[in-house]
C-alpha cells in the first residue's frame, strides 16, 4: 500500500526511493490519483535533494511506460539526435537526411519552439505545404521509403513527461538535473529508436549556462539511455554564439538547404558532420564518411523526399518578410563577441517563436547575422539583419540586441565549438 505522503517525506527527508515507490507515484499522477499539489512538493524535494543514478533511471521507465513505445520495424540501423536547444540552431534539418543518406534510418520527433529557441517544426512549417503531423504508419513507411522523418511526436508518447513538465513549469521546479534528463530521455526512448546522439549546449544561448552544468546533464542522459540498452552518447558543443548565419524559421530553412547544396556557414556543415559521425557510428556504420555523402548532393535528394512525402513544395519559394532592418557596426574594428541569447530573444519578439504555446509563428521573421565573431569591420558595414511581417515587433528586438555586440581591437580567442563528448 503505497501513500503519496510516504513517498514526499522520503524525499523530503533525503532518501533513496525505492522502485516500486517511483513505479507507483508516477503511474498514480498520470492516472490523476496522485493530485498536483502532491506531485509539485515531490518535484520540489527532487529538486532539493536529488536522485541518484539508479532513480533517474527507473523515473524515466515509469515515464516512458506511462504511455505507446513505438517500435520501428525497418530494415536499417535506426539512429535519432536531441538537442537540448539553442539559437539557430537548425542542424536537425540537414542531419537527418545526411545520416538516412549513409544508410541509416532517422525517426526525428521535433517539438515547437517555446521561449528565445527555435522549434525544428515551426521552421519546416514555413515549407509551403509541409505537414508536421503524420499517424505510426505513415512514420514507418516514410522511414522504410525516405530513411528520414521529422515530424510532430504523438501525444500517447510518455504523457506522464506532459503533465509533470507543465506542473514543473509552474513550481520553479525545472532547473533540476534528474528531472530534466529523465523528461527528455523518456520522450526518445519511447519513439524506440536503437540509438541516440545527444547535442547538449552550453552557453548564454543554452538552457545550461556552463559547461560544467552540460556535462552533467550529459552524463545524466548517458547513463540513462545505457541503463535502458540505447546506445547513447553526447556531444558537449558551445552556444554562445547563435549557430550559423540564420536565426528564425524560414531563414533556418533557406540555410540548412544551402548546406545541403554543398555550401553554408562552416559551423554548421562542422558540427552537421560531428553528429552524423556520432551517429554513424551508434548505428553500426563507422565505415561511412558523411562528408562525401554531403557534398555530393545525396544528402539534399533524400532531404528533397523527405519534404515531398509530408506534403512539402520543396521548390516553393519560402515566406519573405515584408520589413527589415539593419544594425550597422557602429566603429571600425574586428567583432569580438556575437550574444546568442540576445539574438535568440529579439528573433522571437519579432515573431519567430511564441511566448505561449498556442500562439502562432511568423514564419518570415528572424534575424541574420552577417558577421561573426573574428571578423574585421568597417563603420556602417551591416552586423544584423532583422525580418518580421509585423514592424510594430522592431523597437522591442533592437533593445534586446542593445550590447548585443562587441567591436574591439584584437581579434577573439578562437572557442572550440564541441568541448567533448560523453560516452558510457
Ligand atoms: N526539455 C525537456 O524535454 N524537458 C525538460 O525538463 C527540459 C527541457
Amino acid at each position: 500500500m503505497f501513500t503519496a505522503i510516504d513517498v514526499i517525506r522520503a524525499k523530503r527527508d533525503g532518501h533513496r526511493l525505492r522502485d516500486d515507490q517511483i513505479d507507483w507515484v508516477v503511474d498514480a499522477y498520470t492516472r490523476g490519483v496522485v493530485a498536483d499539489e502532491q506531485m509539485s512538493a515531490l518535484a520540489m524535494a527532487v529538486y532539493l535533494n536529488g536522485m541518484d543514478a539508479a532513480e533517474t533511471a527507473r523515473w524515466t521507465a515509469a515515464m516512458v511506460n506511462s504511455g505507446e513505445v513505438l517500435s520501428l520495424a525497418v530494415d536499417r540501423p535506426t539512429v535519432d539526435k536531441h538537442s537540448t536547444g539553442g539559437v539557430g540552431d537548425k542542424i536537425t534539418l540537414p542531419l537527418a537526411p545526411l545520416v538516412a543518406a549513409c544508410g541509416a534510418a532517422v525517426p526525428q520527433l521535433s517539438g515547437r519552439g517555446l521561449g528565445h529557441t527555435g522549434g525544428t517544426l515551426d521552421k519546416l512549417e514555413s515549407i509551403p505545404g509541409w505537414r508536421a503531423q503524420l499517424t505510426v504508419d505513415e512514420v514507418q513507411q516514410q522511414l522504410r521509403e525516405v530513411g528520414a522523418v521529422i515530424c510532430a511526436a504523438t501525444t500517447g508518447l510518455a504523457p506522464a513527461d506532459r503533465k509533470l513538465y507543465a506542473l514543473r513549469d509552474v513550481t520553479a521546479t525545472v532547473e533540476s538535473i534528474p528531472l530534466i534528463a529523465s523528461s527528455i530521455m523518456s520522450k526518445k526512448l519511447a519513439e524506440g529508436a536503437s540509438a541516440l546522439v545527444l547535442d547538449v549546449k552550453f552557453g548564454s544561448g543554452a538552457f545550461m549556462k556552463t559547461l560544467a552544468d552540460a556535462r552533467r546533464l550529459a552524463d545524466a542522459l548517458v547513463s540513462i539511455g545505457h541503463a535502458h540498452g540505447v546506445r547513447t552518447s553526447a556531444l558537449l558543443t558551445d552556444m554562445s554564439v547563435p549557430l550559423g548565419r540564420a536565426v528564425g524559421n524560414a531563414v533556418e530553412v533557406a540555410e540548412s538547404v544551402e548546406v545541403l547544396q554543398g555550401g553554408g556557414p562552416a559551423d554548421v556543415i562542422d558540427l552537421t558532420l560531428a553528429l552524423a559521425r556520432e551517429m554513424l557510428s551508434l548505428a553500426g556504420l563507422s565505415h561511412v564518411d558523411p562528408a562525401p555523402v554531403l557534398a555530393s548532393g545525396e544528402a539534399f535528394e533524400v532531404w528533397s523526399r523527405m519534404i515531398t512525402a509530408q506534403g512539402g513544395d520543396s521548390a516553393a519559394p519560402l515566406p519573405r518578410p515584408t520589413h527589415t532592418h539593419t544594425v550597422v557596426a557602429p566603429t571600425d574594428g574586428i567583432l569580438t563577441s556575437l550574444d546568442a541569447y540576445s539574438i535568440g530573444v529579439a528573433a522571437w519578439r519579432l515573431g519567430a517563436g511564441r511566448a505561449r504555446k498556442e500562439d502562432p509563428v511568423d514564419p518570415a521573421a528572424g534575424i541574420l547575422c552577417h558577421t561573426k565573431p573574428g571578423t574585421p569591420v568597417r563603420a556602417g558595414d551591416p552586423i544584423l539583419e532583422l525580418h518580421t511581417t509585423n514592424p510594430t515587433t522592431i523597437p522591442a528586438a533592437l533593445t534586446t540586441l542593445d550590447g548585443s555586440f562587441t567591436i574591439g581591437s584584437a581579434a577573439p580567442t578562437p572557442r572550440p565549438l564541441i568541448a567533448d563528448t560523453i560516452r558510457p
